[in-house]
């Protein structure tokens, strides 16, 4: 089932020369296990411009100023109009996308820091999870250990203020409409949730990069990243569904039941909870 799929570029990195050669040599300027009703868990309050801007950037050094979308552009008009605040945030299966975003002010208020090894250079936010996510993947490591299959951290949790600088980081490198099929916009990243993690093989060699696809850790991803309660978040073949493209790496926890349930059905997060596609 699993194929590779060579496109696009990883989220992590700055300072790298083009997409397959960048390191995470990051500045640090830069989220009830309960299983969902028939109703929609992304329940929204209301809607509004997505908030590009970090909330606390008058306290962290920011490289440089939040970009502004394109006006005329399909991406600002989804921004601009469609997207939506969700009301529950701290709700382990919320989604979180193009069309949804985190409040302005939403901290994850159990952020842990996990026990598993990471890429060298990793910051200290980015080594913290929601303390259910950081105990299923500590489990996730340690099983896979034992059965051969080694692995690195590379990105959990990111503030706001360091999913803005990567962004923009990404917009300056690849302008605003590329990076946006593979770098979420400041809010609507699921990495301020402290439910993802971004993962790669213990050589670090692709780390948040496609080369990781089809590795035998990608491989044994694919196959059991549920039994811990995490899905391969943006799937091969889903691009039009969940907005960007396919991220091997990308682990969400969204508590095993759910888990099983997508990963055998062969759904994406937005199908699970019956949600529109994204487009770009
Ligand atoms: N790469 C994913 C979409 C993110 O930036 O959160
Ligand atoms: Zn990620």
């Amino acid at each position: 089932m699993m194929t590779i799929l060579l496109s696009g570029c990883s989220e992590k990195i700055l300072f790298a020369k083009d997409n397959s050669e960048q390191s995470e040599a990051l500045p640090d300027t830069y989220k009830n296990d309960s299983k969902p009703t028939e109703q929609k868990q992304n329940n929204v309050e209301h809607t509004e411009q997505p908030g590009v801007k970090s909330p606390d950037e008058s306290s962290k050094p920011q490289e440089e100023e939040a970009p502004t979308p394109p006006a005329d552009t399909p991406s600002a008009k989804n921004n601009n109009d469609s997207i939506q605040v969700v009301f529950n945030p701290e709700s382990i299966p919320v989604l979180v996308n193009k069309q949804n975003k985190l409040p302005d002010s939403y901290n994850p208020n159990d952020l842990v820091y996990t026990d598993i090894p990471f890429i060298s250079g990793t910051t200290d936010e980015k080594r913290k999870m929601r303390q259910v996510a950081a105990s299923a993947i500590n489990q996730l490591f340690a099983d896979a250990k034992a059965q051969g299959i080694s692995l690195l951290g590379v990105s959990a949790y990111r503030s706001h203020a360091t999913q803005t600088t990567l962004f923009n980081y990404y917009v300056n490198r690849d302008g605003y409409e590329k990076a946006r099929t593979y770098s979420a916009l400041p809010g609507t990243s699921e990495h301020e949730t402290g439910l993802s993690i971004d993962v790669t093989g213990g050589d670090g060699k692709c780390a948040a990069e496609n080369c990781f696809g089809g590795t035998p850790e990608a491989i044994w991803l694919e196959q059991h990243a549920e039994e811990y309660g995490f899905i391969i978040r943006y799937p091969q073949g889903k691009e039009s569904i969940t907005g960007y493209q396919y991220e091997p790496w990308h682990l969400r926890y969204v508590g095993k039941e759910i888990a099983l349930e997508i990963m055998n059905k062969g759904i994406s997060l937005e199908e699970y909870h019956n949600e529109e596609p994204v487009s770009n």
